[in-house]
């Protein structure tokens, strides 16, 4: 098998974690027994871009990645371009350009990790939360207007967008996704008290779509209790599906319990293939210690191994993973999950793990 990836590091540390995840990547292709090869286009599009061009990235961005068989993208937003800017102008236009809409976030605790979490039941914190990832919170809908005598009060209008096929084909992946693992349960999170029209359609579609999957557990939490349930509770937790917004927060919670932002892992997918699918880690690109080696490569990786996974290269990806957690175990950890590896020696042995297995 032969891969064609489009590589978009963007800013931050997003550009030294997508360098390790490549060395991984290319690790595994050299190995005498590989089933793949991979070929790589560097796309150098994020805040310094804008800088320059006045816009993320470039007209025909979209078409230039479009034929590619996945996007790895490592994080946009650095200060002196507004956040709504990078995050509109690159990652929240490919995903909903190319109809990801399942957006997958593993949360999984690490061994050997120092969490700031003393759960007794945190070894067993294994989740997959499903981030609804077109529509939602983050439709776009909405404008800025002036009103008011003096024109000086202003109003903004942010409007949520749920629609039935939206919400039904990403409840639907939950329950597909709960199928296959070993405890069958999916969580669905909302906050339809308050929000009466979207939310409460969503409710209705989980629900309906329940029904058709006798075999696995359902329950229904409004997001305030659940961010309590998140700490309290996380071994109660299996599959959690949640409207774009509410999901996104909810990511970085689950990360955080399990010791850090640095190691979570994401996958955009666009499950009907019409478009390429996109793989980058949950965190954003940390201005404080860019530049710094000091950033955690794991959710890089991690992100890497999703994308292996929906190549078709699943048994590449247990191995990743498997490596991630034995290089964690033997005492590797980067500064945000307390110890003092860099980047680059966090690689070397998750490299050197591949190595031994
Ligand atoms: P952030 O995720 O970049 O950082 C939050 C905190 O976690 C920081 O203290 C950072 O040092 C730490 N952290 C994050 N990733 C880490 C890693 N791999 N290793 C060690 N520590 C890590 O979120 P923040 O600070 O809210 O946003 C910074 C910029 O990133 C903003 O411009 C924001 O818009 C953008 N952003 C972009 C995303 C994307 O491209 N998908 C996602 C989230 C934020
Ligand atoms: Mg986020």
């Amino acid at each position: 098998q032969h891969f064609k990836l489009a590589v978009i590091p963007g800013d931050g540390i997003g550009k030294e974690v997508i360098n390790e995840g490549i060395r991984v990547l290319e690790f595994l292709s050299t190995q005498s027994n590989s089933k793949f090869t991979f070929e790589t286009d560097y796309f150098p599009w994020g805040c310094e871009y804008y800088l320059e061009n006045g816009k993320m990235m470039a007209d025909d961005g979209l078409e230039k990645i479009e034929d590619h068989d996945a996007i790895y993208f490592g994080a946009v937003g650095f200060p002196g371009v507004p956040d709504h800017i990078s995050l509109w102008g690159l990652r929240i236009a490919i995903c909903q350009n190319f109809d990801q809409w399942a957006n997958i976030r593993p949360v999984e605790f690490l061994p050997g990790v120092k969490s700031k979490l003393n759960h007794p039941e945190k070894e067993k914190l294994n989740w997959v939360l499903i981030r609804e990832n077109t529509e939602g919170e983050y439709s776009g809908i909405g404008g800025r207007n002036f009103t008011g005598r003096g024109a000086r009060k202003e109003v903004a209008v942010q409007s949520s967008l749920f629609t039935e096929e939206g919400c039904e084909r990403v409840i639907r992946y939950a329950f597909e996704t709960a199928l296959k693992r070993d405890r069958k349960k999916v969580t669905s999170v909302t906050k339809s008290n308050a929000q009466q029209y979207g939310m409460v359609l969503w409710d209705e579609v989980f629900a309906r779509v329940s029904k058709e999957y006798p075999d696995v557990e359902t329950d229904q939490w409004l997001v305030d209790a659940m961010a309590a349930n998140f700490v309290l509770r996380p071994e109660e937790l299996e599959v959690v599906v949640a409207s774009n917004l509410l999901a996104d927060i909810l990511s970085d919670l689950g990360s955080a319990l399990a010791g850090s932002l640095g190691i979570a892992a994401s996958a955009n997918l666009n499950p009907d293939r019409r478009f390429p699918s996109m793989f980058e880690a949950v965190h954003g690109s940390a201005p404080d210690i860019a530049g710094e080696g000091i950033a955690n490569p794991i959710g890089a990786i991690g992100s890497a191994a999703l994308m292996l996974e929906h190549l078709g290269l699943k048994e590449e990806a247990v191995l990743v993973n498997q490596a991630i957690k034995d290089a964690t175990q033997s005492g590797f950890l980067t500064a945000d999950i307390g110890g003092n590896t860099s980047t680059k020696e966090m690689t070397d042995s998750i490299l050197q793990q591949l190595s031994n297995i």
